[in-house]
């Protein structure tokens, strides 16, 4: 079994689509071992207790930079033996060398189609604004691993939802997250869990036979 450690900083939907997962039995090789926040506060962290998963804060605000922050989040996920580590809502950007560390074992979801409307800057409510100025007919979510390169990394997988004319960013959000977001993110934990993703250079390839 994976230890998968979930880092999140808000509401927690994404890592409620997990933990329903894995209560239905659909993570397959792997299990939430530990939930890390950025902020106390976040509703996510409520979401781990009422389940009996173990949480810990490691805050954001407590730390002058990204570096001293990554550091002190890659001793934290060293304690808990991480396997696969999940961004799901985490809005903190990784420095180099924790990525490094964890080369391929970090994964996150975007809400967009990526390569649109990704990248510095376009995060949460943002992304589904930039879509709806930019007029697209379709948008959707992406999960893919983490490089140095802001949502830049391997995609392992990618779903399309429709824009509607009277869309509001909070109702695309939600369609996103709803027919997008909440399906693909544990159905990707669950590829990686059971060894059916290869990297090879920028490309993920998934070994459906196996
Ligand atoms: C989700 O839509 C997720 O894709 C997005 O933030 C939201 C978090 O919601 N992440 C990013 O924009 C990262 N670039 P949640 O806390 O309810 O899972």
């Amino acid at each position: 079994m994976k230890n998968i450690v979930v880092l999140v900083s808000g509401g927690g939907t994404n890592l409620q689509a997990l933990i329903d997962a894995q209560k239905r039995g659909e993570l397959r090789g792997g299990e939430i071992t530990c939930v890390i926040s950025s902020k106390a506060d976040a509703y996510a962290l409520t979401r781990a207790r009422e389940n009996g998963i173990p949480t810990r804060v490691v805050p954001r605000k407590d730390y002058p930079d990204n570096a001293s922050y990554s550091k002190a989040l890659h001793e934290a996920l060293y304690q808990e033996y991480a396997d696969l580590i999940v961004l799901a809502g985490f809005m903190t950007i990784l420095d180099g060398k924790i990525i490094q560390a964890f080369r391929n074992r970090i994964i996150n979801v975007h809400p967009s189609l990526i390569p649109s409307f990704c990248g510095d800057g376009f995060y949460g409510l943002h992304v589904h604004e930039h879509a709806l100025a930019k007029g697209v007919k379709v948008t959707g979510a992406t999960v893919h691993f983490v490089t140095e390169i802001c949502d830049g990394g391997p995609i392992i997988l990618q779903k399309p939802v429709t824009v509607e004319n009277d869309d509001t960013p909070e109702i695309l959000q939600r369609r996103v997250m709803e027919q997008a977001e909440w399906k693909i993110l544990p159905e990707a934990v669950s590829l990686f869990c059971e060894d059916r993703i290869t990297v090879i250079g920028d490309r993920a390839f998934i070994d459906y036979q196996k």
